[in-house]
């Protein structure tokens, strides 16, 4: 479904120039459960964002399907493409914080000067009911615990129907219990057909995905 060839990246830092990924090549199967381990600086992170186009590689190519991710300028059907079937969570869960939860959730359907669809409204409330955030859709991400303003990125992931989950260190900055709990939702969502793609530096994290790429030092060393 992804397939990653030969993807490098350069960083240029005070004018040294330092390659953080090497050759890196992985195919990600529909409906897979991945999960992408090693030392903190070894390109976990720069590689998901390839993965997901949010950073563009210095060599190689990115397939989504047939398609190819990385065309030097990619077309609008491409971007809207990869707009409706990627959703990206990160270990600070990057909400508005002057946006309701139920608003937060919404944001992919947000244009200016259109309604959300009350279908959408409607899924959103169901979804963040099925979460358990039924009574908080009104509140204000400062006024939620960690664990629960992961649970509303998710949420939008869910709501926009993603066909692929990146996920980078989901549980990075929660304590154990509600670390396993976002690990259960996303086990639950992986079972219901979802592709997720997580970042991780603790390995019973990582056990419960299916296949594991450890990176050292910018290569696929397992
Ligand atoms: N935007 C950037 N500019 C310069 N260097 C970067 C940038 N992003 C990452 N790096 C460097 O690339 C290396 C890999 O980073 P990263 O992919 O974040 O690793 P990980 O997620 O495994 O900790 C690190 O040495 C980091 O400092
Ligand atoms: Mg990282």
């Amino acid at each position: 479904m992804i397939s990653a060839r030969n993807i490098g990246k350069f960083f240029d830092m005070g004018g040294t120039r330092t390659q953080v990924l090497r050759d890196v090549s992985i195919d990600i199967e529909q409906g897979e459960f991945l999960s992408i381990v090693g030392r903190s600086g070894s390109g976990k992170t720069t590689l998901l964002n390839v993965l997901s186009t949010l950073v563009k590689p210095d060599k190689g190519e990115v397939y989504y399907g047939k398609k190819l991710l990385t065309a030097p300028s990619s077309s609008s059907s491409l971007n809207s493409l990869r707009k409706s079937d990627f959703a990206v969570i990160f270990q600070f869960h990057h909400l508005l914080p002057y946006l309701s939860v139920l608003q937060n959730t919404l944001l992919p359907f947000m244009r200016s000067f259109r309604p959300v669809p009350r279908e959408i409204v409607a899924k959103a409330k169901k979804t963040l009911e099925r979460i358990g955030l039924g009574d908080k859709c009104d509140r204000l991400p400062g006024n939620l615990s960690g664990g629960e303003q992961q649970r509303v990125a998710i949420a939008r992931a869910m709501v926009k129907s993603a066909r692929v989950l990146f996920a980078d260190e989901p549980t990075g900055s929660l304590d154990k219990v509600t670390g396993e709990e976002i690990m259960n939702l996303l086990a639950e969502l992986h079972r219901e057909g979802m592709t997720i793609i997580m970042v991780t530096h603790e390995p019973q994290y990582a056990r419960q995905a299916q296949r594991t790429v450890e990176l050292s030092d910018g290569r696929v060393v397992h």
